[in-house]
């Protein structure tokens, strides 16, 4: 058994997340999780929102509302849709717990001491109009990498590049939109990340196995000219870490805080104490997970994030771990995704343009939306959502493949064999072949699910639930029963065995139907089928099953227009 620890890039606690966003860390992440623990691995699965810096006060502004209790409220909400979605987080912490502030604290006087940080005077914009300093998305304006329009201060949506403000052409507020923009004094902490580039390009080179996407942004930030900057890492605002020196006051640096993408990392750790703390547990328990030098050498360490988050987690998240000369557990894989699109356009928080979280469960179950999202992951390049591909793919995967399996099999063994696994007759032919499909497919799968590739393990799975279809048309129990009702037993006890076993392999995609499989078998049965010959053996003759309500209804024509209408505007 090994112990795999897990994190997803934690999401902006302003609003709703969409559904490119929810494909791009939470959802693969929960995939992973729960296939591993399914193969019996101990898992410490975590997430949190990210709540501190401009994203959170812009939004709280615009609600109006103070910062405090509107990232309460968003929490509230983003945890229980992830709850609806089926994200099986052990802890869905948040980044402006006590744990994260203490801890960010700690970290920063730790790299001080290390010498790694850097007290600098320098000019930042200032707003007339608003009367404060404008840091990261407080300035909106041209990338001066690629042009791009509407880049923010923090990092350009378009290339990735990590700015800052004053790089930015042609600078606006984006409280007011004022221009009245000015240079004035203030100070700042900068992490001396320059010092650690040697370490850390090892570190990636170091890393064979990495998915290309992660390695070429984690190298190109490195090799580039003016790749690996030093970088501020405290701002002029009022929300977010204080900045201290451990537990000291920090002299110069009254009212500053830390900058959020210094903090949000961190809670990665500190959600791991929030998940102890919560349950009165000792810290053994979490730092198990976390300190190398209390038994995390043995855990495997996974990370799952968007694109645009690479360049945070293979070089500044590291170079605060690797700076504060603490045996803290370095991160083992990360699985980076590009963006999902929306049918001819980008999903867009801004402009509400696509389908957001809580309306996707307003209108279809999750394991609709998991299966689709999932099979569609944007690995190797952007995908995009359509309609169209969208009810292509539920009404024949899920209804008419796996739904269809379930409804005949269960029905005719209600109608012709009183509703239990029939006994009698011997496997033949059909069932060995089978058999043998069924091994390769599962192992073609597992192997995918190993090396997180996502479509190609949804696509072996789709094999697998085709296989079933195919034999059961072949062996037509329906017409064999006449003449032959032991052939018709053979076929169904093996049917409603897969169908334990489909619920089984299928439950880290679709876990909700998967579940209901299990119930309408009566089985809690959820081991593993390692042996495919003894795992279609364990419904054995006499058990009682039932027939479920329909695992999943198809979508129509009607439907999809409707929706296609109703998401392409704005929401409000
Ligand atoms: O891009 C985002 O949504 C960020 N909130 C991700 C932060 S991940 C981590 F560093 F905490
Ligand atoms: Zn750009």
């Amino acid at each position: 058994m090994d112990r795999i620890l897990i994190t997803s890039a934690i999401p902006y606690i302003n609003g709703i997340k969409h559904l490119g966003n929810l494909v791009g860390s939470q959802l693969p992440a929960d995939l992973y999780a729960r296939y591993m623990r399914a193969r019996g691995h101990e898992v410490l699965f975590l997430c949190a929102t990210d709540e501190h810096g401009t994203p959170a006060e812009l939004a709280a502004d615009r609600a109006g509302k103070p910062v405090a209790e509107y990232c309460a409220e968003m929490w509230a909400i983003q945890k229980e849709l992830a709850d609806g979605f089926g994200l099986s987080f052990d802890k869905y912490g948040r980044s402006s717990s006590a744990q994260n502030h203490r801890l960010t604290q700690h970290l920063a006087g730790r790299l001080a001491e290390a010498g790694l940080i850097e007290e600098v005077t320098e000019n930042q914009l200032y707003s007339g109009t608003d009367g404060r300093f404008l840091p990261d998305r407080y300035v909106e304006g041209t990338c001066p990498e690629c042009g791009y329009e509407r880049a923010r201060g923090d990092q350009c949506e378009n290339c990735t590049k990590q700015l800052d403000p004053i790089d930015l052409i042609e600078p606006r507020s984006a409280i007011s939109g004022s221009t009245d923009l000015e240079m004035r004094e203030t100070k700042h902490l900068y992490l001396k990340q320059r010092n650690l580039r040697q370490q850390l390009s090892d570190w990636i080179d170091s890393k064979t196995d990495w998915p290309i996407l992660t390695t070429s942004i984690a190298r190109k930030w490195l090799d580039d000219g003016d790749g690996l900057q030093d970088r501020g890492i405290t701002r002029d605002l009022d929300w977010g870490v204080p900045v201290m020196r451990g537990d000291k006051p920090w002299p110069g640096m009254e009212g500053k805080v830390f900058y959020v993408w210094f903090d949000a990392p961190i809670e990665y750790i500190a959600c791991a104490k929030e998940w102890t703390d919560g349950r009165g547990a000792e810290d053994a328990e979490w730092e198990r997970w976390w300190r190398t030098d209390k038994g995390a050498d043995d855990v495997r360490y996974v990370q799952f994030m968007g694109k645009d988050n690479v360049p945070f987690h293979t070089l500044s998240f590291p170079a605060t771990i690797i700076g504060s000369g603490e045996p803290w557990k370095l991160v083992d894989y990360i699985k980076s995704f590009n963006y999902l699109n929306y049918d001819g356009g980008q999903f867009s928080t801004s402009l509400g343009r696509g389908v957001f979280m809580d309306q996707a469960l307003d209108i279809l179950p999750a394991d609709y939306w998991r299966w689709w999202l999932l099979s569609h992951a944007p690995e190797s390049s952007d995908s995009e959502f359509t309609w169209d591909n969208f009810q292509a793919s539920v009404n024949k995967d899920l209804a008419d493949v796996l739904g269809n399996f379930v409804s005949r099999v269960t029905k005719f063994c209600r109608s012709r064999f009183g509703g239990t696994v029939p006994s009698g007759g011997t496997p033949g032919p059909g069932e060995e072949a089978l058999i043998a499909r069924l091994e390769a497919g599962l192992k073609a799968y597992e192997t995918h699910m190993e090396a997180i590739e996502i479509r190609k393990s949804a696509a072996e799975l789709r094999a697998l639930w085709t296989a079933g279809n195919e034999y059961l048309q072949a062996a037509a129990p329906w017409t064999a029963y006449g003449k032959d009702p032991d052939r018709a037993a053979v076929a169904v006890r093996l049917a409603l065995n897969l169908i334990r076993i489909y619920a089984v392999i299928s439950a880290p995609f679709i876990p909700d139907a998967s579940a209901r499989m299990l119930d309408a078998l009566n089985s809690s049965d959820t081991a593993w089928p390692s042996e495919m010959g003894d795992a279609l053996a364990v419904l054995q003759p006499g058990h009682a099953i039932e027939v479920p309500d329909m695992l999943f209804r198809k979508i129509t024509d009607d439907e999809r227009e409707t929706w296609r209408a109703q998401f392409a505007g704005t929401r409000d």
